[in-house]
């Protein structure tokens, strides 16, 4: 039965690589460089745009990191509306909210300022407003948008979810704990700014775990099946970005050209599983997000090393390949792809991410594996696609690592 239901699932992602390529994805553009905040406004003036609205979270207002924005807009007379709570892991509620804010105002268009939480808030919203009979849970999933939504202006002030550059705005029911993505094309923003300037201020456990997701989207996107070679090469290029800056950032939040870069590695993480998907980390990361708050990256920093490991030979050559590219050395694949590992659990380690999940309750680990199975398949081209024994086995393991490396606390 399992044998069979494989299968299908494995024919699913097939034929759904074949229909992507009907449903091209463009890359948004770009404003770049220290200050290009600045230059927002006037640009969405230019697109005939005259009052949107802000999406954010109340921390980033509080600490003034919109103030050069908010100069810029009244500068440029590009009349604007604040809403500011956008929450971490956003809520329905927070997003009906942002939706309501938008069309009272009668707003032409969305700013989504901030981390991976603020972006989706607004990138949700937007869902909304295309499709005002469908309940955010009715959006949820792939294709379930399918209508021209607002025009969205990302400007991440966090470098790791690429949320700027996906299909994706993920969202998390608080009534059944449940977090889980709305999915598709239209909800890739058409422009972003990456102004290192707005990412100096993030704190060194933000800097690092956020890091390590935008590794994870690029080290995922890479091993699942059907990656075509563009997601390749972006994949490629943010590991390479990410080895070489990201614990420079997280030493010396000032670094605005490690900022920069991170920001620019995020964004190609972005794209890159955007099309080629994530896989069984983000399933089981998801989970830890809904059920106990656990902040995203953070949760993916510590599940990727074991998913890798649990994949065994089948991500060997992949892995060997970015194992290549951020000059890891090894006699063959295998030695190469586990030294490629040990030195993810080595940079969580030097930037003081631990090796283990401890809030994870026994009770929880049947609903944890139902839904990570659940979001995986069939959609994720995985390199293996794991049972539910599978599933339970790894989820333990984070719990009680077993490899030398995995017990670095
Ligand atoms: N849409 C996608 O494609 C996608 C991809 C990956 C993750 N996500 C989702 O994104 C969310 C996580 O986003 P995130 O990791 O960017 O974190 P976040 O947006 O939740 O922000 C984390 C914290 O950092 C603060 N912060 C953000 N920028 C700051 C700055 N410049 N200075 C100081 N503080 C700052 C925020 O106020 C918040 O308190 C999760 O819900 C996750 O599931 C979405
Ligand atoms: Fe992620």
């Amino acid at each position: 039965m399992w044998t069979l239901k494989k299968a299908w699932y494995r024919t699913f992602q097939f034929v759904f690589n074949i229909c992507e390529v009907f449903l091209p994805q463009h890359s948004p553009e770009l404003l770049t460089g220290a200050g290009s905040i600045k230059k927002l406004p006037a640009f969405i003036k230019s697109k005939g745009i005259d009052k949107v609205l802000i999406v954010t979270d109340t921390v980033l207002s509080k600490i003034g990191l919109l103030n050069s924005l908010f100069a810029a807009c009244d500068e440029a007379k590009l009349s604007y509306v604040l809403y500011d709570g956008a929450e971490v892991n956003p809520s329905i509620e927070c997003i009906e909210k942002a939706y309501k804010a938008y069309c009272d105002n009668k707003c032409q268009g969305f700013i989504a300022f901030g981390g991976g939480s603020s972006m989706d808030c607004a990138k949700a919203a937007a869902a909304r407003v295309a499709r005002p009979k469908r309940s955010v849970a009715q959006l949820g999933g792939t294709l379930k948008v399918l209508k021209k939504v607002p025009t969205l202006f990302a400007v991440p002030t966090t470098a790791g979810t690429g949320s700027e550059a996906t299909l994706a705005a993920v969202v998390t029911d608080y009534s059944t704990h449940h977090k889980y993505a709305i999915q598709d094309p239209v909800l890739l923003p058409r422009f972003a700014v990456l102004d290192p300037e707005l990412t100096v201020g993030l704190p060194p456990h933000v800097t690092s775990t956020t890091g390590m997701d935008a590794l994870t989207h690029s080290v995922e996107a890479y091993t699942n099946k059907f990656a075509p070679k563009y997601t390749r090469i972006l994949a490629e290029k943010s590991t390479k970005l990410i080895f070489e800056n990201l614990e420079k950032a997280y030493a010396d939040g000032k670094n605005l050209e490690a900022r920069s870069n991170m920001l620019l590695a995020s964004f190609y993480g972005g794209r890159a599983f955007s099309r080629a998907c994530v896989g069984n980390v983000h399933a089981i990361a998801h989970t830890l997000g809904g059920l106990y708050g656990t902040p995203h990256g953070l949760a993916n920093a510590i599940i990727l090393p074991y998913v890798m490991e649990d994949f065994g030979p089948a991500v060997y050559k992949p892995l060997a390949c970015l194992a290549d590219i951020v000059g890891i050395k090894g006699n063959d694949d295998g030695e190469k792809a586990r030294a490629f590992i040990a030195a993810i659990h080595q940079m969580n380690k030097n930037m003081n991410i631990p090796a283990q999940i401890d809030v994870i309750k026994d009770k929880d680990v049947p609903q944890m594996v139902e839904w990570a199975m659940k979001e995986a398949n069939p959609i994720y081209p995985v390199p293996v696609i794991w049972d539910e024994e599978q599933f339970t086995k790894t989820i333990n393991r984070l719990r009680n690592p077993v490899t030398e490396e995995a017990t670095i606390s």
